[in-house]
Formats: C-alpha cells, sequence, structure tokens
C-alpha cells in the first residue's frame, strides 16, 4: 500500500472482527514502530504482546465496562468538551474503552524507560522520551494500516498503568503510556466525524 493510502486510511478502530492477527503481521508493524525517531539514539523502548484471553481479561479487568449517561453527561461538562463534533466522538469512545481492547486480537502495551519524573519535568527536555515513544505509536499503527488492520489506545487512567505493572511485571523505571488495541476492523463501521481542517488557515507563511 502507498504510504498516503496507508495515512489515509488509519483511524481508530474500536469494533473488531473475531480474527487473529498472525504474530509476523504483529512483528512487523512493531519493527515500524523501531523505525521512529528517538530523543538519545537508544529506542529503549518494548512491547508487551498479549493475545491469551485469560491474561487480556485480567489486564483489562480494571477498566470500566460501561458508563451510565449521567456519569457521560458530567464527564462531558467537567472535562469542557464544548464542541459538538468532539462530545460525539466522546459518546461513542467512552463506553467502548473495555471492549475495544478485549474484542482486539491483542493488546500492546509499550513501554518507554523514563529516567526523572515524568509528572514533574523540569524542561520540555525531560519529556523527549515519551514524546519519542508517540512517535513509534504513530508508526505502529500506520503500519498496521498499511497491512489492512486498526489500531485503538487508551491512556491509562487512575492506577491503572500500576495495575498493569503488576500484572504483567515490567520494571519500575518503565513507564506506559497506553494500552494499544489491534485487530481486523468490524466491517461497515460508521466512522467517528472527524473535523474538518482547513490547511489555508493552519499553515503559516513566514509568521503567524
Ligand atoms: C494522546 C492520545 C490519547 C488518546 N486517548 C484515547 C483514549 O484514552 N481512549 C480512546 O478511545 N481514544 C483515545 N485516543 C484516540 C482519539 O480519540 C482519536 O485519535 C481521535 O478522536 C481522532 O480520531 P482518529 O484516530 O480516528 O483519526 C487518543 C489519541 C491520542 C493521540
Amino acid at each position: 500500500m502507498d504510504f498516503y493510502e496507508a495515512l489515509n486510511s488509519r483511524k481508530t478502530v474500536r469494533e473488531f472482527e473475531q480474527e487473529d492477527v498472525p504474530d509476523k503481521v504483529i512483528e512487523r508493524v512493531l519493527a515500524a514502530a523501531f523505525r521512529a525517531p528517538t530523543n538519545d539514539h537508544m529506542r529503549d523502548w518494548h512491547f508487551i504482546v498479549v493475545k491469551d484471553r485469560s491474561d487480556a481479561a485480567k489486564l483489562l479487568d480494571i477498566i470500566p465496562k460501561g458508563i451510565s449517561d449521567e456519569e457521560m453527561d458530567a464527564l462531558i461538562r467537567d472535562w469542557n468538551l464544548n464542541d459538538s463534533l468532539q462530545q460525539a466522538c466522546y459518546r461513542s469512545a467512552v463506553p467502548k474503552q473495555y471492549r475495544m481492547l478485549f474484542d482486539a486480537a491483542a493488546i500492546i502495551i509499550p513501554l518507554l524507560r523514563q529516567k526523572t519524573d515524568i509528572l514533574h519535568p523540569e524542561n520540555l527536555s525531560h519529556l523527549n522520551g515519551f514524546a519519542s515513544i508517540w512517535c513509534s505509536i504513530e508508526n505502529l499503527f500506520l503500519a498496521a494500516a498499511a497491512e489492512g488492520y486498526g489500531c485503538n489506545l487508551r491512556v491509562p487512567l487512575g492506577n491503572e498503568a500500576e495495575y498493569a505493572r503488576d500484572i504483567l511485571g515490567f520494571p519500575e523505571d518503565y513507564l506506559m503510556p497506553c494500552f494499544i488495541g489491534i485487530g481486523r476492523p468490524k466491517q461497515n463501521l460508521t466512522p467517528v466525524c472527524q473535523k474538518e481542517i482547513n490547511l489555508r488557515e493552519r499553515i503559516h507563511k513566514d509568521r503567524f
């Protein structure tokens, strides 16, 4: 698949067919992840691939399995989600947080080595490792799209990351930026409506 075709076909997929993603494909998309730029030249990243159903159930047990209408309204209010398309996206995505991962063929947990306190950086450079792994995550998503698969991600809330550390046994100095679900996108999915971007308003020549 041509690069721009893969780029344009990538979208967050939260519903999957019941179909495996072969290990060879997972290996290729993870190889793509390792092609991302990296702040310190080290690519000190690891990826845990969870396919086993009972391991997946244990790992995801902490993620809320649904949300009431009242909780959803409160979330939209508390998170100041004022745009109607943004609200529609959250109303579609939030109730799927558990199933989008559990129904995926594999859950991938990226890990980066974080040497300083990520929540109290002294300068932007202290976030470089975190920024780098997000580059690798986008590579992974694009490679999955090129292979005909889809991905979603969840940034861990509350103590989900610490819980995942206990279950998966990754070391203290490694940080998980998100959960990733990968699988074959369900057929005839209605896509979430995206914001239209007017490139001419966003690209500034010589000054803002
Ligand atoms: C940093 C980051 C955090 C995100 N967190 C979540 C999340 O916790 N749960 C979720 O379902 N999607 C999450 N997403 C996916 C976004 O909802 C999605 O990328 C956005 O709505 C645009 O849609 P698209 O990916 O289909 O283009 C996140 C994306 C990014 C880049």
